[in-house]
């Protein structure tokens, strides 16, 4: 093998002659069963024409050989920081400094975590943090370390830090589970890599470097969201619904993540999926929702989007209820829920900032701001869900506080999220 002449290559002819030719990735491989694809990456980049250059980690190295590596790179394949040779020859800087783009893959939670917290602790980690090129992570692990919360905090961190990240395959995993986390194969990993180097974006690698302050407006803050419909059960095949989605709270969770706030939402049964850096808690009823959200107060800001149901049976029986086939109004006699925002602005825990939504289907700004008052919010999101509101992907809402109203244009759930978040970033500062 012609390892180490690959080494030297590079520190007697460095930058201008390889760029002026051809393409270059460093691939950083960390240590997961997934480094073994790896090999076929390099395979499939190479037969395009673009140059790889491989960094292992320590526990890589347990799952393929820098040899095997080293073949495919015709490369000599980097993992000492304190090789004195290798640091001679070619630094961590210099690494970084030729390759147009950095691929990490796989990228196990373990390098994640560290790339998030800037964590520097061997020579793929401290290239990582020393880098001002475009990265892509392409993170493979068991399904549940994909969905730890942690890693989703981390995943969250890495978009916010300009991070390009490739989502996990799903289906059946070396550790015998099933689920999301299995390596995208390398044909994708290739392509995209293909694509980040066709299109080298400034501000990809602008973004690489963010504005703390600009970027992570309500970083250090505590923000709950309340989403969806509750479903309050008649017997055991029945229950109480309405036709709410879930979309804009989840929209306004995942706007607060982006933020940097911490974010907690209390979900109603609906079909979304958790967005980045949310911490979510599941809840059927509308007293499950009440003692989930007096659980995770205190909160520096609550927006309570649920749809929350204002009945319950006041009753649930334990058998199917039976018609007796005489026509007779149905025995359904209702109780009332628990009334969520109410019952937390007068609590000793009331967040400092606490918004409420109206759902209503007339006299939409007069009702809301009879419900500010009633409910002892700051502030109520009215939207008129006479439309096709409830479950669509825009939303028409008109912003009440004691002294203003204010009307936003039809907006996709996602901008009104944004810019309600930018609201509470001015009130909370
Ligand atoms: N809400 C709540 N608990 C309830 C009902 C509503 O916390 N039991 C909250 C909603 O999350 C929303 C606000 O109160 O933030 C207004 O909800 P809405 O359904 O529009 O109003 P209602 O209280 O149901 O009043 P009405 O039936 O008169 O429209």
């Amino acid at each position: 093998m012609n390892g180490s002449r690959g080494g030297l290559d590079s520190a007697q002819h460095p930058v201008q002659t390889r760029r002026m030719t051809t393409k270059r990735v460093l691939l950083i491989v960390s240590g997961g069963i997934a480094a073994y694809k790896s090999l076929e990456l390099v395979r499939l980049l190479r037969k395009d024409g673009i140059a790889v250059r491989a960094v292992m980690t320590e526990s890589a190295k347990e799952f393929v050989t820098p040899l095997s590596l080293g073949v495919l790179t015709e490369d000599h394949v980097y993992g000492n920081m304190f090789d004195l040779k290798e640091e001679r020859e070619i630094g961590h800087i210099q690494l970084s400094r030729e390759a147009d783009l950095i691929v990490v893959s796989p990228a196990t939670a373990n390098i994640i975590a560290k790339m998030a917290g800037g964590i520097a602790d061997d020579l793929a980690t401290t290239i990582l943090l020393a880098t001002d090129k475009p990265v892509l992570a392409v993170p493979a692990m068991n399904v549940r370390m994909w969905e730890h919360v942690a890693t989703r905090r981390n995943i969250a961190q890495l978009e916010r830090d300009g991070i390009h990240i490739m989502d996990p395959d799903s289906g059946p995993m070396a550790c015998g589970e099933y689920g999301e986390g299995r390596l995208p194969e390398p044909p994708a990993i290739a392509e995209k890599t293909k694509q980040l180097l066709a299109n080298p974006n400034p501000a990809d690698i602008l973004a690489g470097q963010p504005d703390f302050a600009a970027d992570m407006p309500l970083a250090g803050k505590h923000v709950l969201v309340t989403a969806g419909p509750t479903h309050e059960p008649i017997d055991p095949v029945r229950y109480i619904a309405n036709r709410s989605s879930g979309k804009q709270g989840f929209a306004i969770a995942a706007a607060a993540a982006k933020a940097g706030a911490r974010v907690t939402l209390v979900a109603g049964p609906v079909n979304l999926d958790t967005p980045p850096g949310v911490t979510r808690v599941d809840v059927l009823t509308a007293r499950e929702m009440l003692a989930a959200v007096q659980g995770t107060l205190p909160a520096d800001a609550a927006i309570m989007v649920a749809a929350v149901a204002d009945w319950r049976a006041a009753s649930e029986a334990g058998q199917k209820i039976k018609k007796d086939g005489s026509g007779a109004p149905a025995p359904l006699p209702l109780a009332e829920n628990p009334d969520i925002l109410a019952t937390i602005a007068k609590s000793e825990k009331r967040p400092p900032l606490l918004i409420g939504f109206a759902a209503e289907t007339e006299n939409v700004v007069d009702h809301a701001r009879a419900k500010l008052t009633r409910k002892g919010c700051d502030m109520i999101v009215a939207n008129d869900v006479s439309g096709d509101v409830m479950g669509g992907s825009h939303n028409c809402v008109h912003l009440v506080t004691e002294a203003h109203t204010e009307s936003w244009e039809n907006l996709p759930k996602d901008e009104v999220a944004n810019r309600l978040v930018e609201r509470i970033t001015a009130r909370l500062e």
